[in-house]
């Protein structure tokens, strides 16, 4: 088998079926090479090395340069990520309103800073650029659910519903 043929399989028939459906929409294949990230991501949780080649491969792209646009949207994961995310807006307003206190929350509660995932690889939090939530300062994004304004007990008791959705 080639190695072209080796990365060709790494993309199941369901997910090259989806990736084309969503490129129809799109002028050019590279046009649409973020959303075609996004599809395999949600299949996968992230994108290794592998499904960049395999991905790259699909819509014509030179691996390097859909790493880049990856790297860009900040919400195309190349390191596995926890089952819940949450993303912690790092913006002036959020932090004018307390962002500070909700970030020493998810710290003293899991033992972890933005951009790192815990232990049990239960929750990974992440800095973000604003939400386009200002009005609702300090504003938090849990597995794509926009929260805000929140106390850090709030916060609290949002993973607590969260996170129990997943206990064994
Ligand atoms: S500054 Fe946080 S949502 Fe805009």
């Amino acid at each position: 088998m080639s190695h072209s043929k080796d990365i060709r399989s790494m993309l199941s028939e369901h997910e090259k079926d989806m990736i084309n459906e969503e490129l129809s929409h799109y002028p050019t294949k590279r046009a649409g090479a973020v959303e075609a990230l996004m599809i395999v991501q949600r299949q996968r949780g992230w994108i290794s090395d592998d499904l960049l080649l395999a991905v790259a491969d699909h819509v014509d792209m030179a691996p390097a340069e859909l790493d880049r646009s990856a790297t860009f949207y900040n919400l195309i994961f190349r390191q596995p990520v926890g089952r819940h995310l949450v993303l912690v807006c790092n913006s002036v307003t959020c932090w004018l309103m307390g962002a500070d206190r909700l970030r020493e929350r998810l710290r003293s509660r899991f033992g972890i800073d933005a951009g790192e995932t815990s232990a049990d690889s239960r929750i990974t939090v992440l800095p973000n650029v604003c939400l386009g939530a200002c009005d609702r300062a300090p504003a938090v994004l849990i597995d794509e659910t926009l929260h805000g304004p929140l106390t850090a007990d709030e916060l609290d008791r949002l993973l607590d519903s969260s996170l129990s959705e997943t206990l064994p």
